[in-house]
């Protein structure tokens, strides 16, 4: 996997919201939509300040930006202070001029006998709008990419996932420091519609995640590792920092 090592994450951040940038404006030269896939956590944060910033700064509109966002924990209000709907208002749209609408996040508040429904319209909701231009991921200290948690099928699509231990603990502090309030589960986009991107970027920012990312890029295929999966994908690239590059031969 093309992998491009920088020195900070700020200066990593700069070069991915350009690319995302490009994108928008070259959708809107063509009179068509940007369809986004978007994360939440903190690894992208600097991404969408950046993009805030294009924004205010020099004008970037997103009037025809159209994003899907890999999950959500079930079940979740979306008014939760954890929640990946407030995150993501908070991280960007409240500060963007995308319209209401156009963006969407799996529903945390479907009811047990919906989910599968919902998930299923999830997808088809992508496909619709025509398919995701450009996925942005972050990576589980345990190599997940969304909630696909180790041991997904590549072919898995969206769908309710059972979290980590890993990953709930990972996730403590956000819930007042008590793993027994992170939820045990999360709505996650499958990694077969994740594939499905036109271009994948990945970020890793830190010590933590450089085991996993030197697994992906120059481990084999397996689902114990799902960001190994983005090796069989023609255009995915991993923009790291030094401290998750340090793994790497
Ligand atoms: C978030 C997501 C997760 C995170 C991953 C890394 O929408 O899908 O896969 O990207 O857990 O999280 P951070 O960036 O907080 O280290």
């Amino acid at each position: 996997i093309p992998t491009r090592i920088f020195q900070s994450a700020s200066d990593a951040s700069k070069a991915v919201a350009e690319e995302i940038a490009e994108l928008i404006k070259q959708r809107q030269k063509e009179g068509k939509n940007a369809i986004l896939g978007l994360a939440t956590g903190s690894s992208p944060k600097t991404v969408y300040a950046e993009l805030i910033r294009m924004h205010k700064e020099e004008g970037l509109s997103f009037k025809n930006v159209i994003s899907f966002n890999l999950d959500e924990y079930y079940p979740m209000q979306p008014d939760a202070i954890q929640s990946y709907w407030r995150f993501m208002r908070e991280q960007l749209f409240n500060h963007v001029d995308i319209p209401e609408g156009n963006y969407h996040i799996p529903d945390g508040t479907v009811s047990p006998q919906m989910l599968a429904q919902h998930c299923e319209e999830y997808e088809k909701m992508i496909e619709d709008a025509g398919g995701l231009d450009f996925q942005l991921l972050g990576i589980g200290g345990n190599g997940h990419i969304g909630f696909n948690e180790p041991g997904s099928h590549e072919n898995s699509r969206t769908r309710l996932m059972m979290l980590d231990h890993s990953t709930r603990a990972a996730a403590k502090a956000d819930f007042g420091g008590e793993l027994t309030k992170v939820p045990k589960k999360a709505i996650t986009m499958g990694v077969s519609k994740i594939l499905s991107a036109k271009r994948v970027v990945l970020l890793a920012w830190g010590e933590r995640k450089a085991p996993k990312i030197a697994d992906a890029v120059e481990g084999v295929v397996s689902e114990h590792n799902p960001a190994s999966y983005l090796q069989q994908h023609p255009n995915a690239l991993f923009v790291v920092d030094e401290a998750a590059a340090s793994e790497l031969i």
